[in-house]
């Protein structure tokens, strides 16, 4: 029996405690808010707080993602993913199905699960993404790299990690319980017990996406050097900076750098908050997983509400690029291995020239074809015009991690390299005539809109004469059967891209430079424009393509992504509200959550084959070559490594 004093003495220690205790279980949100790194298994508790939702389960999956993947044109390719895309293999109705019978605790297992059910298609273009259980980014100490090291090939934490760790202040590194600098260079022996490589394989294929080839998503697994907007930056790599916080920790077999004896290590994710500022639990949810006047499409018909009514919607430029969240919070590549040669023009842009000592070869180093539409294009002859002049016969265009842009930037850059003369710069496309579709397009002849409006309208296209389509012209009537694996599909008629209306510099006649000299670069992470630009350079003038990394023994595809133009969920939902079918039974309602239903819109059919779409085209690069340690994270030391052995010494 304790007695009163005991007891009394007892409450006044636990007491305060516990009320601690009890209020962070009431408010898990609580507990995370305001810092931008947590534990993961904290910053888990605050997601699933929110119990699961039948009304929400129903308009994100019924409503909304079911009836926008009637748009989706690959939707029948994935029944049977042809060779070597077969991992891209899945029946979209029977998962949504599944997902819709699912017994779920909370709206965070609902959302995550189609999460990562669509992510597991591949395609870039085609992602659910709920802004609520996206916004924390998990990041391990121990980015890992494939290295060729004294002719063999292995798997490494970055040699890189102290300098490029550090860049990330001492709020993330304060709450690693490990002595991690001493990894730095690490070979790994394995990792949760499998072979790294095989480990490395099992990453591409749950958690990497955004890429139809298994071989350019094990690069996506690795680190590797990028730009992100006009700045140099290190990518984590999907194994140590995967989206989510579904892992606290990983554990490897390591033998540190000096050692020759393997050691377990176990190394913790750490939390990084990217989404808006929130206090609680009810303002998490309003300000991260609530709709907003943003998650939705508008009636481009109707002026822009606000204080100064908005100027009538311009034509707007199509998109094919891939989101890669990791951009979002983004650290830098440590300066020391940024490139030391003088950036030629400006150096603001997406995109950075470089003249190669010896004066004979430049390098374009294009990060993605977003940015400014026109001082994309300034850039450009601005950086061939300093070419020129420095008498510059050679050309590497590096498009390491290049997640595309406006379609017509990649068009222009390849029309620009190979003069107008060349004709045509695109491919054929298409996008899908399903029910909907077809009353759009005759929904937006009858209102007499044209392309300021809709990505609809035919004057977005011309014939394949070259010749602009007018805007009532109905280019889904009659519709193009087509049969995929077996399933009756309708696309619509063919047409051609008009980008020569938006090009905003004098173009070239003949080639800027003999395209014999000129050698593509990358690690296959180019999605979307750069797919399409690489693949009409391979397809129509045989440029040398090098792929770096990979797995050893495992193919690399050169292009990432090849889907065409990307309809976010504002888009396609504007286009239905434009054409006045938002209350068509077909038309996909508005979302409830904050979210984004991307979907590939329109097919770029190959020119080498028009009956097969380029995403499913395999097509390998004549080069591939390891990284090393002076190349992974050295993009000059790439450069010159790519002169020597694509052009040779003179
Ligand atoms: C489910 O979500 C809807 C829409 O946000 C909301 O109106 C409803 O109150 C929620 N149901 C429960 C039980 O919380
Ligand atoms: C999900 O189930 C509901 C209720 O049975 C049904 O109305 C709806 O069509 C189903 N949705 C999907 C995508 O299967
Ligand atoms: C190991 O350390 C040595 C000496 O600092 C260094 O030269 C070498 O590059 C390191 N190896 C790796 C794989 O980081
Ligand atoms: C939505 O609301 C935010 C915050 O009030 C505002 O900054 C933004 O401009 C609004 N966006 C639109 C499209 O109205
Ligand atoms: C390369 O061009 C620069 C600038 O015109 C010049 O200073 C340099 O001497 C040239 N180098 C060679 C090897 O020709
Ligand atoms: C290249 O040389 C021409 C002729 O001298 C000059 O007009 C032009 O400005 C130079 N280009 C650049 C980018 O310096
Ligand atoms: C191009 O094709 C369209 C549709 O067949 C036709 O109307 C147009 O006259 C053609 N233009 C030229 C220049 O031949």
């Amino acid at each position: 029996m304790w007695s009163f004093a005991q007891l009394a003495v007892a409450f006044a220690f636990v007491a305060p405690l516990a009320v601690a205790a009890s209020s962070a279980a009431r408010d898990p949100c609580a507990a995370v808010a305001g810092k931008d790194f947590v534990l993961p298994a904290d910053a888990l508790s605050c997601l699933k707080s929110f119990p699961f939702n039948e009304t929400l389960r129903q308009n994100v999956l019924t409503n909304n993602v079911a009836r926008v993947f009637d748009f989706f044109t690959f939707e029948f390719y994935y029944l049977d993913s042809p060779a070597p895309f077969q991992e891209s293999t899945a029946n979209i109705r029977a998962e949504l199905a599944r997902i819709n019978t699912t017994h779920y605790e909370t709206d965070y297992d609902f959302s995550w699960d189609l999460y990562l059910t669509i992510t597991q298609l591949n395609d870039g273009h085609t992602r659910w993404f709920p802004s609520c259980y996206n916004a924390y980014q998990n990041l391990a100490p121990a980015p890992i790299v494939s290295l060729e090291i004294d002719g063999v090939q292995g798997v490494y934490i970055v040699p890189d990690l102290v300098e490029f760790i550090h860049l990330l202040g001492t709020d993330y590194t304060d709450l690693i319980k490990i002595d991690w600098e001493r990894l730095a260079g690490a070979k790994v022996v394995s990792i949760e017990g499998q072979d790294p490589y095989d480990y490395v394989d099992f990453v591409a294929k749950t958690v990497s996406g955004n890429y139809l080839d298994h071989g350019v998503r094990v690069n996506s697994v690795f680190s590797s050097y990028r730009l992100v907007d006009a700045d140099y930056s290190q990518r984590f790599g999907d194994f140590a900076g995967p989206t989510g916080v579904a892992q606290n920790s990983i554990t490897m077999e390591v033998i540190v750098n000096g050692s020759n004896k393997a050691e377990v290590v176990t190394v913790p994710y750490i939390a990084n908050f990217a989404g808006v500022a929130f206090t609680d639990r009810e303002s998490f949810w309003v300000n991260n997983c609530a709709a907003n006047n943003e998650t939705n499409g508008v009636d481009f018909k109707n002026p822009t509400p606000g204080p100064t009514p908005g100027p009538l919607q311009k034509r707007r430029q199509p998109m094919a690029k891939i989101i890669d969240l990791s951009t979002s919070n983004a650290f830098g590549l440590p300066p020391q291995f940024e490139p030391t040669l003088p950036v030629q023009g400006d150096n603001e842009g997406i995109m950075k020239a470089y003249i190669l000592p010896g004066n004979e070869t430049g390098v374009l180093f294009i990060g993605s074809f977003e940015g400014d539409f026109d001082t994309f294009q300034t850039d450009i002859v601005t950086a061939f015009s300093i070419f020129k002049n420095a008498s510059v016969s050679q050309l590497i265009i590096d498009l390491t991690d290049n997640g595309g842009g406006f379609v017509c930037l990649g068009q222009f850059l390849h029309a620009y390299l190979a003069g107008t003369n060349f004709g045509y710069p695109g491919f054929q496309s298409t996008n899908r005539a399903n029910p909907l579709a077809q009353k759009i397009v005759a929904s937006d002849i009858k209102l007499g809109l044209n392309s300021d409006f809709s990505f609809y309208t035919a004057d977005n296209w011309a014939f394949l004469n070259g010749t602009q389509m007018p805007s009532d012209f109905d280019y889904m009537v009659p519709d193009v059967p087509i049969v995929i694996n077996g399933r009756a599909d309708a696309t619509s008629q063919r047409f051609h891209d008009t980008c020569e209306l938006t090009y905003a510099v004098p173009m070239p006649a003949t080639p800027q430079f003999d395209l014999t000299k000129v050698a593509i670069v990358s690690n296959g992470n180019c999605a979307s424009t750069c797919a399409m630009f690489s693949t009409l350079m391979f397809e129509r003038h045989h440029t040398k393509v090098a792929v770096f990394g990979g797995k050893p023994g495992e193919n690399v595809e050169y292009k990432g992504m090849a889907g065409n133009q990307v309809l976010e969920w504002t888009d396609i939902d504007s286009e239905i509200k434009t054409a006045n079918l938002e209350d068509d039974p077909l038309a996909p309602v508005d979302l409830l959550v904050s979210g984004n239903f991307r979907h590939n819109w329109r097919t770029a059919w190959s020119f080498l084959d028009e009956t097969l779409p380029i995403a499913y085209v395999s097509e390998l690069p004549q080069f591939r070559f390891p990284y090393t340690l002076d190349t992974y994270n050295n993009p000059q030391n790439l450069w010159l490594f790519a002169e020597q052995e694509l052009f040779g010494r003179k």
